[in-house]
This record gives structure tokens, sequence and C-alpha cells, in this order.
């Protein structure tokens, strides 16, 4: 089934490990030569190894967002975080990670080529494989970590009650609390849960500057606004848990099409669509080591579709994809970050797109403090937590809501998690 859900993303999209690749915006601009295959698959079209090329085509992509070809046909393209990038011209959709070698440790991107990746007709019916490089050479560049020593890792999770004692004696403007549930997980399981080591941007895009006309038309909103109670009427599905694996990119996205599809239908449909057919089943994004909303919300549910819970139950592990292949998809029908590309997005187009279309995938920091949170409006509050070792990762949620704090005037986002309903204010 084909239902019409705009999938619009902002920021990263969405988070995470990924891949390791470190490939910036001044990278990738310019001139490609994109290699590709016979058009003649459809979208079970593997693109594990490349096959004869058949077509060779040079495209310039440019500041912001314009890509030309040799004839002069204009088209869009984004980053996607700082690990592909998608080109749609010409009536055709690309898409491929950059290229790169080694691990989260230490990686060399060689960001003037990529991966085989793939490429589709608009009625996503025409596939092809492609790889592209670039025209430039753009210097290798090395990326190296800190780990986290294994053993750190391994070991099982802890709370920090001073840290939390900590947290609740220093503000008011948000509670923290223990939770015991967390002690079954490792540091690393937590981690994973939390977004997982990987790759963060040190320097993502700022917000684009707001326009006088984004600000008019936010001007005329709600100064209180919540998918859960649009007149009394709740949009959002129920809250789910995650568990030990770096799959909240996956939650968030389908999270919002769940929401996508209960708005369009007046909640006639009320799916629970499947997590683990996403991650099990694309290469689009990197199982339970991360992925973007952009790819899955988005490009995933646009190639592929998504399908019911019951057509590939969760397991919270990087399994084989047995999706029961009888099982009816659901389509989106359009996509993108907001403003367009990624790098486009501010507040205002937030705001915006949360009200006239429904529940945002977004990705948030997370700090050490965060993993306690119990309710209020959250502030890192810079407290270290003495046990477990912690890195700064990216975490994907749902937008579903936003108002203004009665006693304080403070202004906040409300958004779903994906780590269960007894996390934080019912999840
Ligand atoms: C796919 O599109 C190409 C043109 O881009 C066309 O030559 C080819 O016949 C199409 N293949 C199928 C299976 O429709
Ligand atoms: C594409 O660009 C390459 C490198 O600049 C050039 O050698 C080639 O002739 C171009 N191909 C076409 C079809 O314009
Ligand atoms: C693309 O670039 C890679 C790495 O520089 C090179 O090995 C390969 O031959 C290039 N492919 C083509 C078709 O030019």
């Amino acid at each position: 089934m084909l239902i019409g859900v705009l999938a619009v993303l902002c920021v990263a999209g969405a988070a995470i490990a990924d891949t390791p690749a470190n490939c910036l915006f001044e990278d990738i601009r310019g001139t490609w030569t994109f290699y590709e295959t016979e058009r003649s698959g459809d979208n079970t079209l593997s693109c594990d190894t490349m096959g004869p090329v058949v077509y060779v085509k040079n495209f310039t992509l440019d500041f912001p967002n314009t890509v030309m070809d040799e004839l002069g046909h204009q088209g869009t393209w984004t980053l996607v975080w700082n690990q592909g990038f998608e080109v749609n011209i010409n009536q055709r959709s690309y898409f491929a990670w950059s290229y790169y070698e080694g691990n989260f440790i230490s990686a060399t991107s060689y960001c003037d080529r990529t991966f085989t990746g793939w490429s589709r007709d608009a009625t996503v019916r025409n596939w092809s494989c492609f790889f592209g490089n670039k025209t430039t050479e753009v210097p290798p560049r090395e990326t190296k970590k800190m780990s986290i020593p294994s053993a750190m890792l391994h070991q099982t999770y802890k709370n920090d009650h001073q840290m939390i004692e900590r947290i609740n004696g220093k503000q008011s403007s948000w509670r923290a609390k223990a939770y015991p549930e967390h002690e079954k997980y490792t540091v690393e399981e937590m981690m994973q849960r939390m977004g997982g080591p990987g790759s963060v941007l040190t320097n993502p895009p700022r917000p684009a500057p707001a326009t006088s006309e984004q600000r008019a038309r936010v001007s005329l909103l709600p100064e209180n606004f919540d998918w859960r109670d649009v007149n009394g009427v709740n949009y959002v599905a129920p809250v789910r848990d995650q568990a030990s694996c770096g799959s909240c990119y996956t939650f968030a996205s389908l999270a919002q099409i769940e929401s996508r599809v209960r708005i369009a239908t007046q909640n006639v449909r009320q799916d629970v669509f499947s997590t683990q057919d996403v991650v099990s089943c694309t290469p689009l994004a990197q199982g339970c080591a991360g992925g973007f909303s952009f790819l899955i919300a988005g490009r995933y549910a646009q190639d592929q579709g998504v399908v019911a819970e019951e057509c590939n139950p969760y397991t919270g592990k990087d399994d084989a994809c047995v999706t029961d292949s009888t099982c009816s998809r659901t389509y989106v029908s359009d996509y993108e970050y907001l403003g367009g590309y990624y790098g486009a997005c501010n507040e205002e187009l937030m705001l915006q797109a949360l009200v006239e279309n429904g529940p945002l995938a977004v990705a948030y920091a997370v700090y050490d403090d965060f993993g306690n949170y119990e309710g209020g409006i959250y502030h890192h509050t810079g407290e270290r937590n003495e046990f477990n070792p912690f890195e700064y990762v990216n975490h994907a949620v749902l937008l579903v809501g936003y108002g203004v704090d009665e006693a304080t005037g403070e202004k906040y986002w409300g958004v779903k998690k994906s780590w269960g309903d007894a996390w934080g204010e019912a999840g």
C-alpha cells in the first residue's frame, strides 16, 4: 500500500555510529563522474558487487544543494551527515556511502570516492548500481579516537548515585533518578542505547538563519502543541524499547511514519512497524551499530517500504534478515531534510513542519547525565558519571511537541524516546 506520508527530517536527521567516514561539505562539493551499471534491476538489486559499467555521467555538485549535468540539467543533492551523499537529477536518485578504510578507532576517509551505491528512477522501479569518483583529488583524512578499554566496556553499568545527587542539588529544571533496570546492561550496551560511539561531527553545521517569512509563520503557531493531545486525540504510537542495540535511528524513523500514518488516516490505521526489518535487512544503515533517519524514514521507506512488527519481531540483535515476504509494505511518497538539504534546518522550520506535517525524527547530543533523566526540562549539567566511562554520542528520537513552561517561561521540546515507557516522563 502506498500512503502519502511525507517524511521530513531535521538536523542530523539522526544518529550515530554508522560508518567511520568523515567527509565534509567542501570535500564532496565539486565535479563527480558516476559509473553506473545497466538499468535492469528492481528494488531487490544487491549492489554488493558492482557489475559492468554501462553509463558514465558527470555531475557538478555545488553550494548549497544544486547539481548540474553536462547538458545543464539541474537537480539537488545533500550530504548525509559526514558519511555519504544523495543526488537527485534527471528523474534518478543516487545514494552512496563515502569511501573509507579502517574502523572507529582509526580510519582513513577517501572523500573523493564512494563505495558502490544505489541508483533508481523516480518511480523506484528501475534500478542500477553505481560508484562515484571525484574529478579532483581530496587529500585522505585520518581520524583517530581514544578507545575506551574493552574491559571497561564489558563491565556492568552502575547507576552513579552521587552524580544523581549532584544533578538534583545544583539545579531544579529537571530531576534525575537511578534506573536499577539499566544495571542489566554493560557499559557498552548502555552506550549503544544512547546512540553508540562513533562519528560525532566536531563542527556540525549551525542552524540556518531564520528568514523573516519563517519567523512570521512561526508567530502564527500555538504557544504549546503536542501530537499526543490534539483536541484530545493522540497521534503518537506507544513508546517502545530498543534494548541494547544501537537502533535508535530505526525507532525514531518508524515512530515518525507510525505517527504520520495515524494523522493521514485519522487514526484508522494504528500501525506498529518492524524495527527488526530495518536492523536486519538494509545496507542503508549499519544495523545495531547505527544509521540515519534520513535514510530509513526517508529512502528505505520509499525504496523498500516498511512492514508490520509481526512480520519480523524485534530481537535487538544483528540477526539475518527473515522478514516474512508475504507481508504487505507501506511506502512513503517523499522525504527531505528540513529546508531541502543537510544544513538548512533551523528551529523555525522544525516548529512549522512539526505542526503542519506531524512528528519529526531528530537527533541530539547525549552526555553522561542524560540517562538518569526523570522529568522536567533537561539541560546538560556538566556532571560526569564516575563509574561508567562515557563518550558523548548522538541519539535519534521523535520530536512530538513543544511548549512554554508556565512557571519559568522557558521554551522546551517534547520528545519520544525508545527506552520503554518507564523511563523519563512516560518514555
Ligand atoms: C530503465 O530505464 C532505462 C533508461 O534510463 C531504460 O533504457 C530501461 O529500459 C529501463 N528498464 C526497465 C526494466 O524498465
Ligand atoms: C567527465 O569528466 C572527466 C574528467 O574531467 C572528463 O575526462 C570526461 O570527458 C567527462 N565526461 C563527459 C561525458 O563529459
Ligand atoms: C576511481 O578511483 C579509484 C581510486 O582512485 C581508482 O582506483 C579507480 O580506477 C577509479 N575508477 C575509474 C573508473 O576511474
